[in-house]
Order: structure tokens, then C-alpha cells, then sequence
């Protein structure tokens, strides 16, 4: 099945149209900035000009920084707070005239992920970590999405963990790649001795300069960077929108 995977961000909206079966993208990626203020009426219209671009009458799954429960967020990183506890799942519906399925957008990349990318074939733990304006987490149990694990948001010392090592972090505070990944070692160390992940698997725009980096890190668990890059939020949330409508 073809689902539009769209990826909301804080500062830009994505879409492509994905073969759900294969994870491939079968057309090219259309990016719109996210409004400002990002509110929910607003957001629509962004995405249903993504949609409008592409044509497209079919499902649509959805990632957002937010915690979703069915259908529902339930925080707002980086866009507005009028979305919590919206029921948002149906607005899209109603606004965009066909089933939505809303996800946690490091959710919708782990899953991306786990089905055709770095995480193909494993079972076991398998620890999604995004690195980029925030740090997002997917933690997959062969093969099962536990959603919503926020670990961007766990207490280190006096800091969340992603206003320590986000990737938006080592940019503004201008930090070298040892002081970096010393923070990054941190936070991973303090993953593992919760979950022991047999894999944590690296996305976000932080992954793509792991090079720089790769030597410096020191987890347990084997490492390995997310093959679908940035488009990894867009082929989940595509993967979540066909599932839910073959469970429908
Ligand atoms: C949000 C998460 C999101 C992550 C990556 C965090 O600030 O709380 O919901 O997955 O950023 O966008």
C-alpha cells in the first residue's frame, strides 16, 4: 500500500508518498516552513498544500514532536501548545478529507527504521535515538513499538538530556566533537544502564556527520546510524498510516 508520510518539524513540514511495503519513496520530498506560530489550524493548511502538491486522496500518517495518545497530544515541543489535548487525529481527518494516523515523529523514525533500514531483521531491544533540535527516542522490543519514550527529556543532573546533547546544543554552544561526545556518552550510558539496547541505532540531523565522532563513543551496545537519514520521520509515519488502516 502508498501512504503520504508527512514529518512535522519546528522549522519545516515534509511529505512524500511511500511504497509502505518496501520502505522505498516514491516521489520526490516536498518541504514547506512550518508557520509561525505553529497552531493547529495553521498546521493543517500547511500540510494539506503537501497534500494538494502530491494529489493526494489516500492515507496520511503524521509525525509530530509530541507525545500521541490515541490521537491525542499530549505535549508540544517546538510548535504551538494550543495542540495539547486536541483531538488533532480527527481534525487532520476532517481537514484533509481522509484517515490520518498521528505519531510521535521519533516513534514514526524507529519504525522506518526497525521494518527497512539499520534495524532490519533484529529482534531484541533496539534503542532509536534522534539527535537534532531535540533528542527524540523509539525504543522497539522485537520488533514492537513501545511509543511516546520521551528519553530526550530524562533528568541529567541539573539538564534534560537534550538541552545537554542535542545536536542543536553542540551547534549554539559551539562545542567541539570530544566535549560533545563526552555529553553523548552521558546520556547513552545513562539509556543503557535502564534498557540494556542490543542496538541503539543514531538518526536525526547529529547522525549525519557520525564520523566526526565515532571513535569518541563508548556504549555497550553495538551502534549503528539510521540509513534513511532525515527521511526516516516520513517512510514511519507512512508505515503507521497503512497499518492502521489494514487494522481498520
Ligand atoms: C520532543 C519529542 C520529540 C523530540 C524530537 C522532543 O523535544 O519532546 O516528542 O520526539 O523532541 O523531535
Amino acid at each position: 500500500m502508498n501512504a503520504l508520510g508527512i514529518d512535522i518539524g519546528g522549522t519545516g513540514i515534509k511529505g512524500a508518498v511511500v511504497d509502505t511495503t518496501t520502505g522505498r519513496v516514491i516521489t520526490d520530498r516536498y518541504r514547506l516552513l512550518t508557520p509561525k506560530p505553529a497552531t493547529a489550524m495553521a498546521v493543517i493548511e500547511t500540510v494539506r498544500a503537501i497534500q494538494t502538491h502530491f494529489s493526494w486522496s489516500g492515507p496520511i500518517g503524521i509525525g509530530l514532536p509530541s507525545v500521541i495518545q490515541r490521537g491525542v497530544p499530549k505535549t508540544a515541543a517546538h510548535i504551538s501548545d494550543e495542540w495539547i489535548g486536541l483531538n488533532a487525529e480527527d481534525r487532520f481527518s476532517d481537514g484533509l478529507a481522509t484517515s490520518v494516523t498521528l505519531l510521535n515523529d521519533a516513534d514514526a523514525a524507529g519504525l522506518a527504521e526497525l521494518r527497512f533500514g539499520a534495524g532490519r531483521q533484529r529482534s531484541g531491544t533496539v534503542l532509536m535515538v534522534t539527535l537534532g533540535t531535540g533528542i527524540g527516542s523509539a525504543l522497539l522490543i522485537d520488533g514492537q513499538l513501545v511509543p511516546n519514550t520521551e528519553f530526550g527529556h530524562l533528568k541529567m543532573g541539573d539538564f534534560e538530556a537534550e538541552d545537554y546533547a542535542a545536536d542543536s546544543i553542540r551547534k549554539k554552544q559551539a562545542l567541539d566533537w570530544p566535549v560533545w561526545a563526552g555529553r553523548l556518552n552521558e546520556v547513552l550510558e545513562a539509556y543503557e544502564a535502564l534498557l540494556w539496547p542490543d542496538l541503539i541505532i543514531l538518526g536525526g540531523g547529529g547522525s549525519k556527520k557520525y564520523n566526526k565522532y565515532q571513535h569518541l563513543l563508548k556504549t555497550k551496545a553495538a551502534i549503528a546510524v539510521a540509513e534513511f537519514g532525515n527521511m526516516a520521520g516520513i517512510i514511519g509515519a507512512a508505515i503507521a498510516a497503512a497499518q492502521s488502516v489494514s487494522e481498520n
